[in-house]
Parts: structure tokens; sequence; C-alpha cells
């Protein structure tokens, strides 16, 4: 099951939790409503069957998809990507990610510039809504394997901060200011 909790600003390796002291977790309602960030727990030994995620599908036409393994031996180019992945950025659409094996964490920026780090594992389905300052990194165990999901062709282009004059992140913005209560979770 997912958790969520706001970083300290260490600068110790990234794939540490880096916790405040104390921990300040955050629930996922509230991650949702502060960030618009979307959660959905899928059983990933039959995700293909999975009713959340077939409807979820259907109703968002997520018309692509793949897999990703994260891991060394893997990965081509894996320090370079790492690096890349962590890098502050953002997307013109959603960044729709299906734990299948292994972890990581999506880290994404409140309303207030924090860093709260999201923790994913098998079975968990997060969706980065378009617009928002994001990144990603492995956790200690260096091993995840996710699904992608896309709307039509997949477009992975990140766009590293700053990008606050895109359409995309205004869009956000004003999405963040109406705390996301206009949009409908499946
Ligand atoms: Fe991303």
């Amino acid at each position: 099951m997912v958790k969520a909790w706001f970083m300290d600003n260490e600068t110790t390796d990234q794939r540490l939790e880096h916790h405040r002291n104390p921990p300040e977790f955050i629930e996922i309602d509230e991650l949702f409503k502060k960030t618009g960030v979307e959660y959905f727990l899928i059983d990933a030994d039959n995700y293909q069957n999975d009713k959340v995620l077939v409807d979820l599908r259907q109703k968002r036409n997520y018309t692509y998809e793949d897999e990703i393994t994260c891991s060394e031996k893997c990965l081509p180019d894996y320090a370079n990507k790492l690096k890349s992945f962590f890098t502050e950025h953002l997307h013109t659409d959603e960044e729709i990610r299906l734990v299948l094996d292994g972890s990581g964490y999506f880290d994404v920026r409140d309303d207030k510039e924090n860093w709260i780090r999201i923790a994913v594992s098998k079975g968990d389905l997060i969706i980065i809504p378009a617009g928002i300052y994001h990144r990603f990194t492995l956790d200690a165990n260096n091993y995840v394997k996710a699904k992608r999901y896309f709307v039509g062709e997949p477009v992975w282009l990140p766009y590293n901060r700053p990008a606050d004059d895109m359409d995309c992140r205004k869009e956000y913005l004003k999405h963040q200011s109406e705390a996301f209560a206009h949009l409908n979770k499946v």
C-alpha cells in the first residue's frame, strides 16, 4: 500500500527515505486535493483482469501500454537515465505507472514548493497530472518493473523546470487553485 510524506532538505543519497524529523505523512486523499496525484490499488498478478484498471483504461482512453524495468542490468545507459528521471520536470500529458514488481519514489511539488515523496511498490497505480513538477528515483532496492499507459501515441518528453509558461503548467495551476474538485475519480 502506498505511503507519502513530506521530504527533508538533505542532499544525501536520493534513494534514502528522506523523512522529516519527526516524519510528516500525508494521506492519499489529501495528496490528491493538494497536488491532483491520483492513486489506485491494482492486483498486479492479474492486472489485465483487474476491474479498477479495466474501467480506468476504458474511461480515460489509455490505448497505449508498455512495460519498463529499471535496474542497473536492464536499463541501457542506467546512470544517465536515473539522473534525468530525478531532474525536476513536467509533461504535457499524464504520467501513468502501475508497479508490477520492485519499488521506487515519485516526488511531487506541492503548492508551497515542498517535495512530497510517494513510495510505490507492487500493485500501486499512480497518475501524475500534466503540468506538475515532479521527479522519480529508485529506492535502496534499485529495482522496479512498471507498466506505462498513455492516451494515443506515447510522448515521454520531459520539460525541465522552469517551464512556467507552458499551457499545461498554467492549466495545472488553475486546477490546483480549485483543489482539483472538478476532476472525477473513477
Ligand atoms: Fe516524469
